[in-house]
């Protein structure tokens, strides 16, 4: 079942968004070489505490941290650790979410760890391309498939994957709500969105096979080839007549079509 949300509910998912926003930007800072998974979960989870919010991803079907942390081939839910030290070249996808006064905002971003590669950097690139495409197909009226085919058209006319196992989804009260978001498909397909529909847009991007496998800890999915991956996501507010609200990105605003 899909929830609207009205003007009000979409404020409180604002507040939300911003604070994750900020949660985000100062895990973001301590991303060097040296530092664990683990000191950059606890860093999230005192700051959502902190600002009185709840980390939606603790506990969450027995997830057991307030993010996620996926190196390199690892596309999604990398379980945070004291054994896992960043090194020089690696990338990260830090992916967090949050409750505050009942609503969630969830995002993720990846980032390199020191210096990387021009290819790993291309990579980064490229799937915050795909999210911003996608986003901007995500007009009342247009169709879920126009959402994906934004994505995976530029992924793959870049000779990158398109991970199809895991997809974005709605939000409001509850993190995971109808309908799931794909970042494939076919224009002109699937759901019409509609004013104050808010989903969470995550593309996952591989540098080759869009295939996954998922680690014996049940969690973390990996490329099948090891090829490198990299994950963006924000949580938006669908408009009426006009481009979508980025909840988790406050002040944003989006340029002019040249
Ligand atoms: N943030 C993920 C998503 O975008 C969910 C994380 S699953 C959890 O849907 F178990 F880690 F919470
Ligand atoms: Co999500």
């Amino acid at each position: 079942m899909i929830s609207l949300k009205n003007p009000d509910q979409i404020a409180k998912m604002r507040t939300a968004g911003a604070l994750l926003y900020e949660v985000l930007q100062q895990v973001r800072a301590a991303v060097k070489p040296g530092v664990t998974t683990a000191y950059l979960n606890n860093c999230a989870e005192q700051l959502i505490r902190k600002n009185h919010a709840i980390p939606s991803f603790l506990n969450y079907e027995g997830y057991p941290a307030s993010i996620c942390a996926s190196v390199d081939d690892a596309v999604v839910h990398g379980i945070p650790s004291e054994k896992q030290v960043l090194k020089e070249g690696q990338i990260i996808s830090i992916d967090c979410g949050l409750v505050l006064d009942g609503w969630q905002a969830d995002s993720a971003f990846t980032v390199g760890v020191g210096e990387i590669s021009a290819e790993a950097q291309r990579l980064i690139d490229i799937t915050e391309e795909c999210f911003w495409r996608s986003a901007r197909q995500a007009v009342a009226g247009n169709r879920l498939g126009d959402v994906g085919y934004a994505c995976q058209s530029f992924a793959e006319a870049n000779g990158c994957g398109v991970i199809r196992d895991l997809t974005g989804h709605g939000i409001g009260r509850e993190m995971h709500e109808d309908p799931p978001v794909y970042n494939f498909g076919t224009p002109g397909r699937g759901l019409r969105l509609r004013k104050g529909m808010t989903i969470a847009i995550e593309p996952m991007i591989s540098a080759g096979d869009w295939r996954v496998t998922c680690d014996p800890d049940k969690w973390c999915y990996r490329t099948r080839d090891r090829s490198l991956c990299s994950h963006y996501e924000h949580t938006i507010a669908i408009n009426e007549g006009g481009l979508p609200e980025i909840l988790t990105y406050p002040d944003f605003v989006w340029k002019e079509e040249a």
